[in-house]
Order: C-alpha cells, then structure tokens, then sequence
C-alpha cells in the first residue's frame, strides 16, 4: 500500500561514528534556509548541531547507500546534472555511465565530469530505443524521473529489452501533483516490472518524501 509520508530526514554523523538523525516534515536540506536541529548523540551523549550542510551530505549519502551494488555499463536516466552519475564514476567496478537526459543545459552542467568514463546522450527518454541495442547496458538507474515519462509501456519493453541486470530506481509519488506525466504508483510501476518478467523489491522510503525504491533483477 502506498504510503503517505512527508518526512524528510536530517541528519549528521557524530564523532563517535554514530549516525544521528530525525525525521522533519517542513525543510528540505536542498532548499536554502537556516534551519538547524540540536540533538543528543544517542551512543556517546554528545550535543550535534544538524545544519543544512550536514543534512545535505548525510541525505546525498542516504540516497547513494541504494546505489552501491553496480558494476559494468550503466545509464543514469534523466541524469539531469549527473547527481547518481557523479557517484557512480567513482566506482572501479562501474566501466561506463551512460547519462541520458533531454534538457540541453545538462551538457553545460556535466562539462566538469570525467569524460573518461561518462558520456552525455541529449535525448527524450521516448527514443531509448535508438540509441541503446538489445542487452547493451548492465543497470539503469535513476532517481525523481519516473514520473516524467508520458508512455510508461514503452519505456517498461525498452528497459526489459535493453538492460541485462537490473534497474534501481527511486522516486517520490504524489497523486494530485500536476507535474506527473503519469499516475502509476509505485506498486503498479513494480508490477509493470513482474509483467515483463523482473524479480523486484519494493520499498516505500520513510526518510524521503512520498519517497519509493524499485530495486528489478533479471
Ligand atoms: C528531478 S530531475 C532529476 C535529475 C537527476 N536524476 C538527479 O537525481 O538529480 C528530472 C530529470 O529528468 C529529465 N527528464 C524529464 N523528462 C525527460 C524525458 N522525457 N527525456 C529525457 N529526460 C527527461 C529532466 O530534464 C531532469 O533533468
Ligand atoms: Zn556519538
């Protein structure tokens, strides 16, 4: 069942290696503000300061944690300015980073990235199809891009066709949100994914706001 969360976490990692955080449900640690949460480290007694700083790595870190089990050729769709892509270069077992995305000023926003091993594809993730032949690529992943594509069977067949390990996809759902291009929820997005014969996992994510997680093995 869907669930109707609207928390974000905030957190920081405490001298002692404890990781101390809390749910909030007004500021996002992407959004300006001077928002900060004083709290007691729960293993040493320590008094942290939690600011949009901290909060802001500790939640990048949080999100990369689903991340971490990729290897070979992947495609960040809708890589926007690389967020997935910046982390996963970094990665040995990751040979190359395909990041896709239609908007033409993410070429500007990746031109400081390691070109060795990433390669921006301008295009509308409607043509998949074109630029990426049958089990070409390990992984796709993506985050906050779902809901953008207008014809979901097409990109589902695309994905089954072209991608030979598995998709980590996270995303937020928001029904009466006008943004949407579609209305799958994330149970029936991970159904699309059974269909077609995926075996996944989903997880509704307490820590990100209307978040989900889709993690579909082959
Ligand atoms: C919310 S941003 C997420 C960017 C990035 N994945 C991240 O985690 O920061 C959504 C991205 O999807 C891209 N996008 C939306 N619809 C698309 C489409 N039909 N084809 C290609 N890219 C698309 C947008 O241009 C934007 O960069
Ligand atoms: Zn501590």
């Amino acid at each position: 069942m869907l669930k109707d969360n609207k928390f974000i976490v905030w957190g920081t990692y405490c001298e002692c290696g404890n990781e101390c955080s809390i749910l909030q449900n007004e500021n996002h640690p992407w959004i300006d503000t001077s928002f900060t949460i004083k709290m007691k480290c729960n293993k040493c007694g320590k008094s942290l300061m939690i600011d949009k700083e901290s909060a802001e790595e500790f939640y990048n870190n949080k999100i990369y944690s689903y991340y971490n089990d990729l290897y070979g050729k992947i495609i960040d769709l809708g890589c926007g300015s690389g967020f997935l892509s910046r982390f996963l270069i970094n990665q040995n077992k990751i040979e190359k980073i395909y990041g896709l995305d239609f908007d033409t000023q993410c070429k500007k926003d990746l031109a400081d990235i390691d070109k060795r091993k990433f390669q921006f594809i301008e295009a509308d993730i409607n043509e998949l199809d074109g630029y990426f032949g049958s089990g070409s690529v390990d992984f796709l992943v993506s985050r906050d891009v779902f809901m953008f594509i207008e014809d979901t069977d097409k990109y589902f067949e695309d994905v089954t066709k072209f991608v030979n390990k598995g998709v980590r996809q996270m995303g937020w759902y928001m029904e009466e949100n006008t943004r949407m291009k579609n209305k799958l929820k994330p149970e029936q997005i991970a159904e699309e994914y059974v269909k077609r014969g995926w075996k996944v996992k989903l997880e509704y994510l307490d820590w990100y706001k209307y978040g989900y997680f889709i993690r579909a093995n082959k």
